[in-house]
């Protein structure tokens, strides 16, 4: 337990051993805090990982679900197996899917009170754009890893050209969505940079 929090330290661990990004203890924590002050019974995850995230959510928030799309079979087998070890199937409902591809009539809810876009960061714009129609209308979207170590505020002085086009296009997500009149964004200096957003 952290501040209270259910934990699954093993899984965390395994994950950073074999260098598979999961979120962090602190972004977790302000996730499930944000969930809970929304009243947020569901949310859709793009990008499962091992199922740490969710099965973070699950168990810390009441009544609470999560549906998940994965583009990585190892990944999802992991975190099939890590739902079903800890007794989660009832509430963690994944897909192994490029969440770009996927067929959304698949979908296990017809809406959601959260939608947290955690995959592919050069591809942020297009998740939001698939999956906001999803969103409930009072609903709230969490992007997190926006500032991608500081990058994004020296963009220029980035030597790597393939490291530089992925700081570039989170950029242009940032400030297209600080700009777009439909939606209200609040930033937190939390981790990497998280995003929450609201429609206006
Ligand atoms: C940062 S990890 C997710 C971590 C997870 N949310 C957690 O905190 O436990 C990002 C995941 O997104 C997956 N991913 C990348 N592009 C994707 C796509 N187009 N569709 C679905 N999943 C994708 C990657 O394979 C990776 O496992």
């Amino acid at each position: 337990m952290v501040g209270g929090l259910v934990c699954f330290d093993a899984i965390e661990k395994h994950a950073l051993d074999r260098n598979i990004p999961v979120m962090q203890k602190e972004g977790i924590e302000f996730l499930i805090d944000t969930f809970q002050q929304h009243q947020c019974k569901s949310c859709l995850e793009i990008g499962s990982a091992i199922g740490y995230s969710s099965m973070m959510m699950v168990s810390n928030i009441d009544s609470f679900v999560v549906e998940t799309i994965e583009i990585d079979e190892a990944r999802y087998q992991e975190a099939q197996k890590n739902i079903k070890d800890y007794q989660l199937e009832d509430k963690i409902f994944i897909h192994l899917d490029d969440a770009l591809e996927f067929d959304c009539n698949n979908r296990v809810f017809k809406s959601y009170d959260c939608l947290f876009i955690d995959a592919a960061k050069a591809q942020y714009q297009k998740f939001f754009e698939k999956y906001i129609p999803f969103l409930k209308e009072d609903g709230i979207c969490i992007v997190d890893n926006l500032d991608f170590h500081g990058m994004i505020y020296d963009i220029d002085n980035i030597k790597n050209r393939n490291t530089k086009q992925l700081v570039k296009k989170i950029k242009r997500f940032k400030d297209w969505i600080f700009d777009h009149d439909a939606y209200s964004v609040e930033y937190y200096p939390i981790g990497d940079g998280i995003c929450v957003i609201k429609r206006r």
